[in-house]
């Protein structure tokens, strides 16, 4: 039920810091160790490589993911979409685990992709928000995600529940594999959990920053460099799929070469600048855009912001900056979509699960 909210998808947003919270009970152990089921700890020892096989939002998590169990377990990944998979199937490693990403574990470009491997004697864990569908019953194992029934075909608790899972499957890969990590993930995601909850609170800001900058455009772009790059794609998904406003997402060192020629005079440019590696980068790439006429709108985060940033999220562990990121990026599609007179939560031709491929 949507209770006092107008609309699902704000509920939804809203609920994001309670699901970090029960994502944290539900996946601490008393120990050092996390809550994973041992089947799971073994198949990811086991394996050389993962193939993460998602669509839409769940890919975008799929990338973030990637860097987690990169940078943190040292295992290599590939990150594919469902639809494209067995047009180019890569030539798999010898010992390949498929993790499907999967809100409602019944998308059909997905599934189609798990009978495929299954054939091929393949294993699969699907990390999903509902246990008992499809995919989570075809698959070896099932991680869930614990956000609570989805209503809105936007996505938006799920997305960050998906990195929370990734972050978490990832430090139990490395412990598993003998790494030692410098930080404590589950305090951590304690830490995120109540800068989202400060990011909600900021909705009249947002909504504000909508008005003033999204108002009339047809387009706009989304820019950023590394993890910031993967959000970006994310927040221009959300924006067109709600409010119809054509949105792209574009690595910031690629604008020179196409897109660029886009920018007019006005073009919104929202632009993620939350790592610091990147932040000089990011922010040239702004004044290259802002050259041409466009209108930044830069988000920041706490300790990188500079004065004439539209949008400051709170400091958290550089690895789990997408999780605040996206919620501004939520909130922006939300009113863009409200000041519009969009279906919010039922946009035009779309369906929120798509079992069709
Ligand atoms: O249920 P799934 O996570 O498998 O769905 C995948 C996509 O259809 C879904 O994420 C879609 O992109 C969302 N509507 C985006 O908000």
């Amino acid at each position: 039920e949507k209770g006092t909210y107008p609309h699902f998808m704000l509920k939804e947003i809203d609920e994001q810091p309670f699901v970090m919270r029960r994502i944290i009970q539900e996946y601490q152990d008393d120990s050092e160790r996390l809550k994973l089921d041992e089947d799971i700890r073994s198949a990811v020892k086991a394996c050389d490589r993962i193939y993460i096989i998602a669509a839409g939002t769940s890919y975008h998590a799929g990338l973030i993911g990637k860097q987690f169990l990169e940078k943190m377990a040292g295992i290599p990944v590939e990150v594919h979409v469902a639809s494209e998979f067995s047009y180019n199937m890569p030539l798999l490693s010898e010992k390949p685990l498929f993790v499907f990403i999967s809100q409602s574990g019944e998308t059909a470009d997905s599934r189609s992709v798990l009978v495929k491997i299954k054939e091929m004697g393949h294993p699969a864990l699907t990390i999903t928000n509902v246990p008992g569908s499809t995919l989570s019953r075809e698959a070896n194992y099932t991680l869930h995600l614990h956000a609570g029934p989805e209503i809105a075909v936007a996505s938006t608790k799920a997305y960050t529940a998906q990195i929370a899972v990734l972050a978490i499957l990832a430090v139990d890969s490395a412990r598993a594999r003998g790494l030692e990590l410098d930080f404590d993930l589950m305090q951590e995601l304690a830490i995120v959990a109540n800068a989202m909850e400060m990011l909600t609170d900021q909705k009249e800001t947002m909504d504000e920053l909508v008005r003033e900058n999204l108002g009339i455009t047809r387009n706009a772009f989304f820019i950023g460099r590394s993890t910031d790059y993967f959000v970006c794609l994310e927040g221009a998904l959300k924006l067109k799929e709600i409010s119809y406003i054509q949105a792209e997402g574009f690595a910031g060192g690629e604008l020179k070469h196409g897109t660029i020629a886009l920018i007019e005079e006005g073009t919104p440019v929202v632009a993620l600048a939350t790592q610091e590696n990147v932040n000089d980068s990011i922010r040239s790439n702004v004044q290259e855009v802002v050259a041409r006429g466009a209108n930044d709108i830069i988000f920041s985060i706490q300790g990188l912001e500079r004065d004439s940033d539209a949008f400051v999220v709170p400091h958290v562990h550089e690895l789990l900056t997408p999780l605040v990121s996206a919620v501004p990026m939520q909130l922006l599609a939300y009113y863009a979509a409200l000041h519009r007179d969009c279906d919010v939560d039922k946009p035009r031709n779309l369906a929120k699960s798509v079992t069709v491929e």
